[in-house]
Parts: structure tokens; C-alpha cells; sequence
């Protein structure tokens, strides 16, 4: 084993608290094929303004429900954008999401479910996608179920504006690769990467590019 390796190996070894979920991971992680029923392995992933098929209700007719954000906007600011995260029960993203305090920006913030069980998140308002990469240093693993299930989603997928991605050093090439994997997929820019909680200075510079992004985004609108 070499030094980079060894590290990986003692990284994934400290996390003995994340193993109950990251074999939950793995599992489904054997994802990196490409397949029929699952259209965020296949090539032609358009952004496409076509709605999911939603949820059934009553009389078994379809619906397409908007999610609750998780944080909404605080509604003394003007509302202009969302972000979308994911975060693991290691809790790294989630801490740096609360650091950026996005509602105070006027940025609503929705958490994907931690369980591909749960109730799915349903997006219907631009975002920026904000997710930790859990490939192990395998660049193709990169991507987690959970998050590879909410971006399968049409409608989801339709609203995504910019990626950004988190992971840890030791990984090597393996850094961030979820952002370079969604960016490539659903054509939006890989915006910025940072390693585990961020510092002080990730947090002021995502919190004033993503505000910035979202109102840049309405002045071209508005044209
Ligand atoms: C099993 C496992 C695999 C990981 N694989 C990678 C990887 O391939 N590349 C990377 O940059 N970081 C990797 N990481 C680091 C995580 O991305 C990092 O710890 C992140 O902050 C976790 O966010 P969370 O606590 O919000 O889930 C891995 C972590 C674990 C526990």
C-alpha cells in the first residue's frame, strides 16, 4: 500500500460511526454501470423542463408537489434562489450549510433525505447543488444513491443552476469528484470545491458567490 493509499484506508477506517449508512452506500454504489432504470448513468442527461410524474393522490391522479425547504428564506429578504445539499450522519456538509447562513441571503435551503427511502425531495425552484463526494477514491463511486435518486428526478434535474462539491485531501484525484461528475451530466458550471466543514473563508466566499450568482442570473432574466 502506498502513502496515499494508507491514508485513504485510515480515513474511511476513522469513520466506524458512518458505517451502518456507508454500507447502505456501497451497496447501491456499485452504481458506476450504466443502466436503463437508472438515467443519471446514461448520456443524455438534458437538462429538460419536463415535471416528474409526482406523487398519486387520492382519486390516483398524478401530482407534482414542491418539497418544503428545510431552511426557508428569511422572509424579511427578498427570495432569490435556493441551495440543495446533501450531508451524511458524519454531518460535515450540513455544519458548513449552517455556517453560510443562506435563509439571511434570501436563499432557501433544502436537505436531500439521508435514506433512498424516505419521502423524496422535490426541487421547483433554481438551485445550487451542494454535496459531499464518497467514492472511497474511486472517481466513478463518486456519487451517492441518495444523490444520484434526486437528480434521476426530471423536474429535479431541470432546476439545477451550479454544482458544488466537498471531500477530503486525502483522496488525491479522487478530491471532489462529485462535482466533476454532475457538472459534466447536467451541463452547469462545477463552481467551487472545499474540504470538509470548510474554513471561515469558504463559507464567506460561497455564501456571497452563490447570493451574487442568483441575482447575476435574474439581471440576465430581466433582459
Ligand atoms: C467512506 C468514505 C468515502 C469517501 N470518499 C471520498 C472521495 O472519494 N473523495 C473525497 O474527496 N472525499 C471522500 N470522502 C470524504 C467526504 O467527502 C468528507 O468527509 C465529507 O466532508 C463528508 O460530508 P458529510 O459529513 O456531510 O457526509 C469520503 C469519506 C468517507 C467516510
Amino acid at each position: 500500500m502506498n502513502d496515499e493509499e494508507s491514508a485513504q484506508a485510515n480515513y474511511v477506517e476513522q469513520h466506524n460511526a458512518f458505517e451502518d449508512v456507508a454500507s447502505h452506500f456501497q451497496e447501491t454504489a456499485a452504481t458506476a454501470t450504466i443502466s436503463a432504470s437508472d438515467p443519471f448513468e446514461t448520456e443524455n442527461l438534458e437538462a429538460e423542463n419536463t415535471a416528474d410524474p409526482g406523487r398519486a393522490n387520492e382519486d390516483g391522479e398524478e401530482q407534482d408537489v414542491a418539497s418544503l425547504p428545510e431552511r426557508p428564506a428569511d422572509p424579511s429578504t427578498e427570495h432569490i434562489g435556493a441551495v440543495v445539499y446533501f450531508s451524511s450522519i458524519s454531518g460535515n456538509t450540513a455544519r458548513f450549510i449552517t455556517a453560510c447562513n443562506f435563509p439571511d441571503e434570501g436563499i432557501n435551503v433544502y436537505r436531500i433525505p439521508l435514506r433512498t427511502k424516505e419521502e423524496p425531495l422535490q426541487v421547483r425552484e433554481p438551485y445550487v447543488l451542494i454535496v459531499p463526494t464518497y467514492g472511497g477514491g474511486n472517481v466513478k463511486k463518486a456519487l451517492l444513491p441518495q444523490i444520484r435518486k434526486f437528480l434521476n428526478g426530471r423536474a429535479n434535474r431541470s432546476f439545477i443552476r451550479g454544482v458544488i462539491s466537498s471531500g477530503n485531501r486525502n483522496f488525491a484525484s479522487a478530491f471532489c469528484a462529485a462535482g466533476d461528475i454532475i457538472s459534466q451530466k447536467c451541463h452547469v458550471p462545477f463552481m467551487y470545491n472545499f474540504e470538509l466543514i470548510g474554513t471561515p473563508d469558504d463559507h464567506r466566499k460561497v455564501r456571497e458567490g452563490v447570493r451574487n450568482f442568483f441575482l447575476e442570473q435574474r439581471k440576465q432574466d430581466a433582459r
